[in-house]
C-alpha cells in the first residue's frame, strides 16, 4: 500500500520553528504506522476467524496472496498456488470465467458475486465467490479480492424447501383434479346403478358391473387425494381397536385372494382410542392393500393391535412419538420386501413402485397424513425377501393414571449386577438399552455384530449371564450366533430379538434351539425389563 509522502526537505540549515515542527510530523508518522499495524493485525484476526478464504488476484489472475484457515477448500495446497495463475492450475473455461470478471470488477469497481461448482481438497463443493475491487490510494485498481464460501449445505437445504414446496403446490393441483373427478365419476357411478336395476343380459351385466367397480376405485383415489391434499380432519368419536382390527380383517379375507391366510391377533383388552372411524380404516385397509401387493404369490397376512405405553426412552427412539398410553395396530406380511433405499421414499406423496394404473403413491402418505391429525405416528420394518411389519400408534383415551396399574404390575426387582451381553447393530439401540439396563442393576456389554459377540463371549463365558440379541446383525446372522454360543456354553441363556411382528419365520429354529422368549423391537422399558427379569429366573432353564 503507498502512502503520501512528503517532498524530502533541502539540506539546509533549519529555524527552530521548522524543527519543532519536523519533529511533530516524525511523531505524527509514527502514530500512523503504529495505527497501520494494529489494524493490520486486527484484520489479520478477523481473516482467520472467518469462515470464508480469501483470494488476492491481479489483473492477470495470478494469485497473489491466501488468507483464511480453510485450507482444504482450495483446490491445491496454498503454497503451490501461490505466484501461479488461475489457468495453471484450472481448465481454459473456468479459468475465462474469472479472468473476465476480475477484470470486469476492476473496471466498474463493483462487488460481484459468481456462484460455481469445483473440485477442491474437500471434494466436489458448491461454491459461492465474492469479487471486490482493491482500489489504491492513486484511485487505480489492478487487484481483487475474492471471498470464497462453501455454500454445498445451503444449497442442499434449497433444493429440500423447494422440493417440499413442489409437493404443496402439487397437492393443492391434485385437490382441483379431485373435485373435477368427483363430478364426473358421480354421474357414471349412477349411471350404471340404473341400467343395472334393468333387464339386461348376463354379459351387459358384466361390463356394468365393471364400470362400476372401475368407477368406484377411482372414487376411492380421489378420496385418498382429497385427504392428502387437505390433510385429514373428521369427527372423532371413541372407538374399540378390536373392532377396527376384525372389520379391516373381514375386508381382507372377503377380497382378497385366497391364497393369502389372513390372521388377526389381539393381545389384553385393548385400551379405547377417538377418532375418525372411516379414516382409520382407509390407513388399516390401506396397509393391507400394499401388503397384499407385495405378496402376488400368496402368503400371510396378520393384523394384530395391543396395549402400548411408550415412555421416553422409547420416544426417543421413534421420530414424532410422545410419551403416553397407546395402542399399537400391526399388518405384518410375508412378501416382498422393501429395499433399504426406498424406505426413506415410501411416505412421500407420490411414490410408488407399481406399474401405472396399480400404484397412486399416496397410501401411505395420506395414511400417515391421517394418523398424525390423530396424534400418532408409524413405523416400518421391512427385511427384503422376508416381509414387512407396518405399526401405527395412536394415542389411547385413558389417563395416565389408569396405566399406572399396568406400569405398576411391571416393577421388576433391581438387578444385582448380572452381567448381560446385548447384541445388535444399531447403536442408538445399544446405547438406549445399556443405559438403561445399567440404572437397573444390570452390567452390560454390548457388540456390534456377531464377532464382536463371541469375541466377548469366549473371554468371559462363565460370567455373563444372558445374551440378547437380535436376529438379523452383521457378520452371521442371529441364528448362527445363537448356535455357535451354545456350543460354547449349551446352557447359556438367550432372549432373541426382532423387528418383525411376527417371528414365524425364524420360529422353527428358535424351537430346535429353544429359545422361547423372544423380544419384539422396538420395545419399551417395561417389556426388555419384563423379558430379562423372566428370563433369568432361575426356575426356568433353557435348553
Ligand atoms: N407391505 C409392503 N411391502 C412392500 N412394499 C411396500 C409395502 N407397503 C408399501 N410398499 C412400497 O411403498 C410404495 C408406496 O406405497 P403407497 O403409498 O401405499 O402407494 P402405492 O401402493 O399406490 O404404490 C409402494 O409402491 C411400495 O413400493
Ligand atoms: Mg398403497
Amino acid at each position: 500500500m503507498h502512502t503520501l509522502s512528503s517532498p524530502r526537505p533541502k539540506a539546509r540549515p533549519i529555524s527552530r520553528r521548522a524543527a519543532s515542527a519536523l519533529i511533530d510530523a516524525t511523531v505524527v508518522q509514527r502514530q500512523a504506522e503504529e495505527n497501520l499495524r494494529e489494524s493490520e493485525s486486527r484484520l489479520r484476526a478477523l481473516v482467520s476467524s472467518m469462515e470464508d478464504v480469501a483470494f488476492e488476484f491481479d489483473l492477470e489472475g495470478t494469485y497473489i496472496a491466501i488468507w483464511g484457515t480453510k485450507e482444504n477448500l482450495l483446490s491445491h495446497p496454498r503454497a503451490e498456488l501461490i505466484g501461479q495463475k488461475i489457468s495453471d492450475f484450472h481448465s481454459g473455461e473456468v479459468a475465462k470465467l474469472f479472468l473476465q470478471a476480475i477484470r470486469r470488477v476492476s473496471r466498474s469497481r463493483k462487488t460481484e458475486t459468481l456462484s460455481y461448482a469445483m473440485n477442491v481438497q474437500q471434494g466436489h463443493r458448491d461454491l459461492q465467490g465474492r469479487i471486490s475491487p482493491i482500489v489504491q490510494t492513486n484511485g487505480t485498481c489492478d487487484r481483487v479480492c475474492i471471498l470464497v464460501r462453501d455454500i454445498t449445505e445451503q444449497k442442499k437445504l434449497e433444493a429440500q424447501f423447494l422440493r417440499a414446496q413442489r409437493v404443496e403446490s402439487i397437492g393443492t393441483l391434485a385437490s382441483g383434479v379431485a373435485h373435477d373427478l368427483n363430478n364426473i365419476l358421480s354421474p357414471i357411478l349412477m349411471g350404471s346403478a340404473i341400467l343395472q336395476r334393468r333387464d339386461l343380459s348376463a354379459a351387459d351385466q358384466r361390463i356394468i358391473a365393471t364400470i362400476e367397480t372401475c368407477a368406484n376405485r377411482g372414487t376411492d383415489i380421489v378420496r385418498q387425494v382429497l385427504t392428502f391434499a387437505r390433510g385429514a380432519e373428521g369427527d372423532r368419536i371413541p372407538l374399540p381397536a378390536a373392532s377396527l382390527i376384525n372389520d379391516v380383517a373381514k375386508i381382507a379375507d372377503g377380497t382378497f385372494s385366497k391364497k393369502i391366510l389372513v390372521r388377526t391377533r389381539l393381545g389384553e383388552p385393548l385400551w379405547p382410542i377417538v377418532g375418525d372411524s372411516t379414516q382409520l380404516h382407509q390407513v388399516l385397509v390401506n396397509l393391507c392393500v400394499n401388503a397384499r401387493d407385495a405378496m402376488p404369490a400368496g402368503g400371510i397376512l396378520t393384523l394384530e393391535a395391543e396395549n402400548f405405553p411408550v415412555d421416553e426412552h422409547y420416544a426417543s427412539m421413534m421420530p414424532g412419538a410422545k410419551p403416553g398410553p397407546h395402542v399399537c395396530f400391526e399388518v405384518t406380511d410375508s412378501g416382498t420386501g422393501i429395499p433399504p433405499q426406498h424406505l426413506e421414499k415410501i411416505f412421500d406423496p407420490f411414490f410408488t413402485t407399481k406399474e401405472v394404473g396399480h400404484g397412486t403413491g399416496l397410501g401411505l402418505s395420506s395414511g400417515l397424513g391421517i394418523v398424525k391429525s390423530h396424534g400418532g405416528f408409524m413405523s416400518v420394518y421391512s427385511e427384503v425377501g422376508r416381509g414387512s411389519t407396518f405399526r401405527v400408534y395412536l394415542p389411547a383415551s385413558i389417563s395416565e393414571s389408569d396405566t399406572v396399574k399396568e406400569n405398576a404390575d411391571a416393577v421388576f426387582p433391581r438387578a444385582k449386577g448380572e452381567l448381560l451381553l446385548l447384541v445388535d447393530d444399531e447403536k442408538a439401540i445399544l446405547e438406549i438399552a445399556q443405559t438403561l439396563l445399567e440404572a437397573h442393576g444390570y452390567r452390560v456389554l454390548v457388540a456390534g455384530d456377531a464377532a464382536e459377540a463371541l469375541a466377548l463371549f469366549a473371554k468371559r463365558a462363565d460370567e455373563i449371564q444372558l445374551v440378547l440379541t437380535d436376529l438379523s446383525i452383521p457378520v452371521m446372522d442371529g441364528i448362527a450366533l445363537i448356535r455357535t454360543l451354545k456350543k460354547m456354553k449349551a446352557d447359556v441363556r438367550v432372549i432373541a430379538s426382532t423387528g418383525r411382528g411376527a417371528q414365524e419365520q425364524h420360529s422353527r429354529e428358535l424351537d430346535e434351539l429353544s429359545v422361547h422368549p423372544c423380544l419384539t423391537k422396538p420395545y419399551n422399558k417395561n417389556r426388555l425389563l419384563k423379558a430379562l427379569h423372566e428370563a433369568l429366573q432361575p426356575t426356568r432353564k433353557q435348553s
